[in-house]
């Protein structure tokens, strides 16, 4: 079935980069679906730490890119299939999807309806609310990718995990006790450390208070295997201190001030990237067992503004903007 052309939608939108000031609440026209896309009726969509930049016109410049304005915000969410294009395989009108909108000229996920590329988006796991699935398509995917594709974490291996009370982080904890890895979290917060506590980790230190490569020596007297750092300074330099002699860590691009001097570890970066393998992954690591995707607060669509404000302030896991 093929929605109205006509058909407007309530967005958050900028016409030009800049301040939190340039957000503004719009009525747009339903974004066309192209024949590998699908159309999603939003429910949830995650409002993530790098959604300042984006606004800003920070990855448009980065990646030589033009927008086209209005743009609407926003690189993740889930919601409801209402359309799909010609050449979708796997999907249909109805299900229940999550996925990732990164520097989609047709626009992001804070607005009552997105396009996706479907190669970009997967159905929900069985057991997480459309809600929860909502702030799992970018970090998910960059946790999954940062443990297995780069680190190339194996059974049995101990991994410090830093942010581990982060978006990213909360999921990574969980997917690398998935793998069989003995994870060291570092968390922030008591309220962080009590979170991922929960979740599963074989030890949960404070990372702002605690002395990390104290801890670490304990956990893995012959030094970590690995180190998935998703902040940077001081906590990121101790965790890569206690890596083991060919041991190795890594950042997802966007954390900052991570040294790489080290000799003997390897130190890299990486993107999310997301594709169907890997959503197909990440869906069946989760379905293993109770996994908890962790919103700390939710904001209507029209307090999208408030919500990346939040972004500044101490949370647990991530904020989403819901849109009834
Ligand atoms: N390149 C990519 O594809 C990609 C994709 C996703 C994310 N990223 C980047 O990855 C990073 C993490 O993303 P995210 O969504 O997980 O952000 P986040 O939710 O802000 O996670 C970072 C966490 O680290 C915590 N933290 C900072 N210093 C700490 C310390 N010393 N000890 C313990 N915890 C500490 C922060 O808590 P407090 O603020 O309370 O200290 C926060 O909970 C960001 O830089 C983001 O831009 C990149």
């Amino acid at each position: 079935m093929k929605n109205n052309p006509n058909q407007t939608m309530r967005a958050v939108a900028i016409d030009e980069f800049g301040g939190i000031e340039k957000m503004k609440s719009r009525k747009l026209p339903v974004p066309k679906v192209a024949n590998d896309e699908v159309l999603v009726r939003v429910d949830t969509a995650g409002v993530g730490v790098w959604d300042p930049f984006e606004r800003e016109g920070g990855f448009a410049k980065e990646f030589g890119m033009q927008a086209n304005f209005p743009l609407v915000l926003g690189s993740d969410g889930a919601g409801t299939v209402e359309e799909v294009g010609d050449e979708v395989q796997g999907l249909k009108r109805g299900d229940r999807v999550y996925g990732i909108n990164f520097m989609n000229p047709k626009g992001g996920f804070y607005a009552e309806y997105t396009v996706v590329n479907a190669n970009n988006a997967a159905m929900i796991p069985q057991a997480l609310s459309t809600r929860d699935a909502g702030v799992l398509a970018v970090d998910g995917v960059t946790a999954l990718n940062g443990l297995d594709k780069a680190l190339k974490l194996k059974a049995g291996e101990s991994i410090l995990i830093l942010g581990a009370s982060g978006g990213v982080g909360h999921l990574a904890v969980q997917l690398a006790k998935r793998m069989k890895a003995r994870v060291l979290a570092v968390a922030s917060g008591q309220d962080g450390v009590e979170f991922v506590k929960r979740l599963g980790a074989d030890k949960v230190i404070e990372g702002h208070r605690d002395d990390i490569l104290k801890a670490a020596r304990e956990f893995a007297p012959k030094g970590l295997d690995a180190a998935l750092l998703t902040a940077g300074g001081k906590a990121a330099e101790q965790a890569i201190a206690a890596l083991r002699e060919g041991g190795r860590a890594a950042y997802p691009n966007g954390v900052e001030d991570v040294s790489q001097a080290r000799n003997g570890v390897k130190v890299m970066s990486y993107n999310a990237e997301p594709n169907p393998k890997t959503f197909a992954k990440l869906n069946e690591l989760i379905d293993g067992g109770p996994f908890e995707v962790h919103i700390a607060r939710t904001f209507k669509l029209e307090e999208a503004a408030e919500a990346q404000r939040a972004l500044e302030s101490h949370y647990l896991g991530k904020l989403a903007l819901v849109m009834s």
